[in-house]
């Protein structure tokens, strides 16, 4: 399996907080049976711009040689207006292939701008938008799902979330419902938000059984190739 939602890579956001925290986290995955891991630290573009958040993580990357797993380059993008001042958002997106993960706001309501703005980054930057932990939202409700699937979105859900009290009814549902597309740790550290990958896994199995199961995760790993 490839994790396509981490924050691994040292000193970028609030994930790993040392290269040796970064690495162990590496190997808590790989003992998990993952075997590729796209770098999703946060960016925002009110904070910082591109060109030098691409600096940062690149230089992250190069402190990651002892990995245990191969790295991808990715990011967990903020939507916001300011992505529009940029020609291309390729540097940002998984692996260089047209999948972007996209974080949205975490406001109890959503209006209609939101799903504009996601409609103008898919026809501006030819991108394909992976919804990060669509699970998590306050205002998520299935309705708005179904209306992100219909502009072009794909949805990712955080693997945690089935072990997490509150949210595994919601998460197996919909998972349940076929409304997930990819699946991701969303891992920040080794203490309180570790990658989690086994339990989860043996959940989704008991809930939709193996063979669904095992296709999702096969879904994970077509898409840092780029493909369909
Ligand atoms: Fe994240």
């Amino acid at each position: 399996m490839i994790d396509i939602h981490t924050h691994i890579l040292p000193d970028m956001d609030d994930g790993a907080r040392s290269i040796e925290e970064a690495i162990k986290m590496t190997e808590l995955l790989w003992q998990q049976g993952v075997r590729g891991a796209v770098c999703t630290p946060h960016f925002d573009p009110s904070q910082i711009a591109l060109d030098e958040f691409i600096n940062r993580r690149t230089i992250a990357m190069s402190l990651m040689k002892e990995a245990k797993i191969p790295l991808f380059p990715a990011s967990e993008i903020y939507l916001h207006e300011f992505l529009f001042y940029y020609n291309s958002l390729e540097a940002v997106t998984i692996n260089n292939t047209r999948y972007l993960l996209l974080e949205l706001p975490f406001d109890k309501k959503w209006n209609n701008k939101i799903y504009e703005m996601i409609g103008n980054l898919i026809l501006h930057f030819d991108i394909i938008p992976i919804i990060a932990h669509i699970e998590r939202y306050p205002a998520i409700r299935r309705k708005h799902i179904e209306r992100l699937r219909d502009i072009g979105c794909l949805m990712q859900l955080n693997t945690s979330s089935v072990l997490d009290k509150k949210l595994k009814r919601k998460a197996l549902n919909y998972i349940g419902s076929g409304l997930i597309d990819v699946l991701g740790s969303d891992c920040h550290n080794l203490s309180h938000r570790p990658p989690q990958i086994i339990k989860p896994i043996e959940e989704m199995r008991k809930y939709i059984g193996k063979e669904r199961c095992d296709l999702l995760i096969r879904q994970s790993d077509r898409l840092i190739e780029g493909l369909d």
